[in-house]
C-alpha cells in the first residue's frame, strides 16, 4: 500500500526515490490535453488582482516559500513577500492595499500558519493553501485549496512534499506570467526535471559514499549559495541537522565574511551550491576563502557551468527550477550521514512531523 516501506529500510529513502512521481502527478493533474495549465479561474484572478502576495510557512515549507516568491516576482512580476508563520501570526508586517495569501503546509495543521490563517480571514483577506492533507484545516479554512498529490509523507523529514510545494508554485506562477516573454515551456522542462531527478537519485551510491567521507565524521557543516542557491542551501542544512544532528548553517555565500568565515577550521566540510550562471563566480569566491581556512569544499554544480575539478554535475534547467535538482543531493546527503551515524531515519529526536503547538 501507500504507507507500506515495502523493501526500503526507512520512509525517508522511499520517499526521496518517489520524487520524479510527484512532479508527474502534478503535471498530470494540472496541465490539460493542450498542455495548458488548469487551475480554478477565480485562483489565477485572485492572484492577478493582488498587489502583493504573502507566502506563509513554517519549516521546510518555508524553505519552499523562498524558492516559489522567486518564481512569482521574476516570472509573474508579482511583489511577494514570504513570511515564517511564528513570526507573522505576532508581529504582523504593513500589508499592501490587496494582498493575497497563499499557505504552504504538508500537514495543512501548523498551528503557527493556522494562527495567521485565523487572523488574516477575520481581516477580510483571500487566501489559497498548499498541502498534502486534503480537509486539513488550513484546506478547510481557506478561502481555495490545491492538493499537493505527494502520497502520504511518513517520515519526519520533508522530501518529497518540498518537490510539489516547488513545482505547484512553479506552476501558479508561470500560468499568471505572459509565457511567450519567458520562453520556455514548463510542461517540458519538469517532464525533463522529473527525468533528470531519476537520474539523481540512481547515483545513491556517490552520496552514501560523500556522506561517510566527509559528514559523517563532522562535528559542523555549512551549505552555501547566493540566489535561489542561498534557499536550497537553508534547506540542506535543515535537513543535515534534523536527521544526522550535526550542527549545520545554510547561508547566503557573500555573507560568510561577515563574521560565519571564524568558524572554519581544518576539515570543516563547506558544500557550495552553483546553479545560477550570473552568481556562480562569486560563491567560487566564497568557497576559495574557506578552502584557504582549512576547509573541506564539495560543489554541487549545473553543467553549464561546472569546471573539470568540480565534485557533482547537474542536468540544466531554467535558473529558478533548479532547486528540484539541486535539492536532491543534499536529502540524499543528509540521509547517509544519519544512516551513517547510526540514528533513527525517520524519527528524530525531539521532533514532530506536524507541530500543533504554537
Ligand atoms: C515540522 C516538520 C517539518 C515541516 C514543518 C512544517 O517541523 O518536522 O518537516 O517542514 O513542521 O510543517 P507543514 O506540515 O506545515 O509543512
Amino acid at each position: 500500500s501507500e504507507t507500506d516501506k515495502g523493501t526500503y529500510p526507512f520512509y525517508m529513502l522511499k520517499e526521496i526515490d518517489e520524487q520524479p512521481i510527484v512532479i508527474r502527478n502534478l503535471l498530470s493533474r494540472y496541465f490539460d490535453a493542450d498542455k495548458h495549465v488548469q487551475f480554478g479561474s477565480e485562483i489565477l484572478r485572485e492572484i492577478r488582482e493582488a498587489d502583493r502576495l504573502y507566502i506563509i510557512a513554517a519549516g521546510t515549507s518555508y524553505h519552499a516559500g523562498l524558492v516559489g516568491g522567486r518564481m512569482f516576482e521574476q516570472w509573474s512580476g508579482k511583489p511577494t513577500e514570504v513570511h515564517i508563520s511564528s513570526e507573522f501570526a505576532y508581529e504582523q508586517p504593513l500589508l499592501s492595499e490587496k494582498p493575497f495569501f497563499i499557505f504552504l503546509s504538508q500537514s495543512g495543521e501548523t498551528a503557527d500558519s493556522r494562527e495567521v490563517l485565523q487572523q488574516i480571514n477575520a481581516q477580510g483577506h483571500h487566501s489559497l493553501t498548499l498541502t498534502n492533507v486534503e480537509k486539513s484545516t488550513l484546506w478547510r479554512e481557506a478561502t481555495y485549496a490545491l492538493p499537493l498529490l505527494a502520497g502520504p509523507e511518513i517520515a519526519v523529514a520533508s522530501t518529497k512534499a518540498y518537490i510539489a510545494q516547488v513545482t505547484l508554485e512553479a506552476m501558479l506562477a508561470y500560468a499568471v506570467a505572459d509565457q511567450a516573454q519567458l520562453g520556455f515551456d514548463l510542461e517540458q522542462e519538469l517532464s525533463k526535471i522529473a527525468v533528470d531527478i531519476q537520474g539523481i537519485v540512481d547515483d545513491k551510491e556517490t552520496f552514501k559514499q560523500v556522506a561517510e567521507e566527509l559528514l559523517v565524521p563532522a562535528q559542523s557543516a555549512f551549505y552555501i549559495g547566493r540566489g535561489v542557491d542561498s534557499a536550497v542551501s537553508l534547506e540542506a542544512a535543515l535537513k543535515l541537522k534534523e536527521i544526522s544532528y550535526v550542527q549545520a548553517e545554510g547561508f547566503a555565500a557573500g555573507e560568510l565574511k561577515h563574521g560565519t568565515l571564524a568558524l572554519i577550521e581544518k576539515g570543516t566540510p563547506v558544500i557550495a551550491l552553483m546553479t545560477q550562471p550570473k552568481m556562480a563566480l562569486l560563491t567560487r569566491g566564497n568557497l576559495a576563502e574557506t578552502q584557504a581556512r582549512g576547509a573541506k569544499a564539495y560543489t554541487i554544480v549545473s553543467k553549464s557551468i561546472a569546471k573539470a575539478n568540480d565534485n557533482y554535475v547537474l542536468p540544466d534547467t531554467i535558473d529558478l527550477l533548479s532547486p528540484l535538482l539541486s535539492v536532491v543531493p543534499t536529502q540524499l546527503l543528509a540521509y547517509y550521514t544519519s544512516l551513517g551515524r547510526g540514528l533513527d531515519v525517520d524519527r528524530p529526536r525531539n521532533l514532530a512531523k506536524s507541530v500543533t503547538v504554537q
